[in-house]
Parts: C-alpha cells; sequence; structure tokens
C-alpha cells in the first residue's frame, strides 16, 4: 500500500494502488473508471453499502499477490500510451469479433425465450461501433501526439492535448453507460438455467470485457490523463 487508505480515499486511488480493487468495485457496481473521483464514502452511500465495511474487504486484498501490472504511476506519458495499447487495445481488437460471433449463436439458439438478448445484442453493437473508432482517434491521433511532445522535451507543456483529452473523456462516459446496460441487461451476467455452454461462454466474455474496459478507462482518465495535466 503506497498511500494510507481510509474511507475518503478516492476510487481512482484505491485502483491505482491495487489494481485487485477494481475486482471487488464490479462486483459491488461500484464505478472506479469514470466515478473514480469519489470518495469511498459517497459511492458506497449510493449504492446503500457500509463505506467501513468495503474498506475492510479492499483492505484484505493487500494480503494478496498484486498482478504482474507494471508501476503505471513510475511510466511517463509516452509509456503509458504504449502500456495501454499494447495491454488493452489489442485485448478489444481480439474479443470483438469473437463476441459478436458468440452472440450471433446464442441469439439464434435462445433468442426466442430469451428476448433480452436481442437488446444485448443491439448494446453490444452500439459500443464497439463507438469504441472501435475511438481506439484508432487515440492511436493516430491523442497517443503520437502525447509521444512527439514528450521526445520534444515539451513534457511539462501538454496543453495541446486538452482538446482531445476532451472528446475522449465524453466518450469513456459513453461507454460507460453502455457497460452498464449490459450488466442490467444480463442481470449481473447470471447465465439463465436453460443456457447453454456458448451463453456460459459469452456471458464470461461480457463479464471480462466490463473489467477489462473499466481498468482501461481508469488508467487513461486517472493515470494518463491526470499525468498531463499536472506534469511533474
Ligand atoms: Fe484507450
Ligand atoms: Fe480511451
Amino acid at each position: 500500500m503506497k498511500i494510507q487508505w481510509d474511507i475518503q480515499t478516492s476510487l481512482g486511488e484505491f485502483v491505482k494502488d491495487n489494481v485487485l480493487c477494481a475486482e471487488t468495485f464490479e462486483e459491488l457496481s461500484i464505478d472506479f473508471c469514470c466515478g473514480g473521483e469519489s470518495t469511498l464514502e459517497k459511492a458506497c452511500q449510493e449504492k446503500g453499502l457500509e463505506p467501513k465495511q468495503v474498506l475492510g474487504r479492499l483492505m484484505q486484498l493487500q494480503s494478496l499477490v498484486k498482478d504482474s501490472d507494471v508501476d503505471l504511476e513510475a511510466l511517463k506519458p509516452g509509456e503509458l500510451t504504449l502500456h495501454i495499447e499494447s495491454k488493452h487495445h489489442e485485448y478489444l481488437k481480439k474479443v470483438f469479433p469473437r463476441i459478436s460471433d458468440l452472440l450471433e449463436k446464442v441469439l439464434a439458439a435462445h433468442g426466442e425465450r430469451h428476448p433480452e438478448l436481442k437488446s444485448l445484442q443491439k448494446v453490444y453493437t452500439h459500443l464497439r461501433e463507438d469504441l472501435e473508432p475511438h481506439l484508432m482517434k487515440e492511436e493516430r491521433v491523442l497517443f503520437p501526439l502525447i509521444r512527439n511532445l514528450e521526445s520534444q522535451g515539451l513534457g511539462e507543456n501538454m496543453a495541446a492535448t486538452e482538446g482531445p483529452v476532451r472528446v475522449m473523456l465524453m466518450e469513456h462516459d459513453r461507454a460507460g453507460e453502455l457497460l452498464k446496460q449490459i450488466r442490467e441487461l444480463t442481470i449481473d451476467f447470471k447465465v439463465p438455467e436453460d443456457g447453454c455452454q456458448s451463453f456460459e461462454v459469452l456471458y464470461e466474455e461480457l463479464r471480462l470485457l466490463e473489467l477489462d474496459t473499466h481498468l482501461h478507462i481508469h488508467k487513461e482518465n486517472n493515470i494518463l490523463f491526470k499525468k498531463l495535466m499536472s506534469p511533474n
């Protein structure tokens, strides 16, 4: 633990400090990426949870080994963009077509008894169609701009990134909303009793997609963009 945790600690700080907190937040439907500024106390109150109890659960995670994630705080913005691209962008590019195919298959087999699958496909397709150009904008515009400024020694003058960052923030909020709708439509990724194995794989893939995208947005909003705004 790099900082002293208490209920006034922000959600983003918890995840920055120990990435395992992300899973606990997911489980409790606490939004730590777009809502990363919120304190633990405020977020718990909104969900009707006892902040001290949740803090206790998070504290227990400290005894578990951290994942092999690099120390992101120590990275320069340019290095962070490379980490995000190789870890999260590549993941999305691989998983998007896989989930689309699975959805098609599950919808064909179970669509009649489970009309929610049609809505799920609609929301998922919307998310994919939003995020694919979003990734491209980061890879072709914002991230190279950050790396260029950095290589010119202009690391402390990142004002040129302000416009694109603002757009990315808005798009992250939108993705967060669509992920929330997916969680609602799948009732927290619970496979119905008559669901086949593809149904199970689909819901597991969607659960992992949510977790990875939340971490991805967290790293951009709460670490990368913060560094651009207040370089040290
Ligand atoms: Fe990204
Ligand atoms: Fe992004």
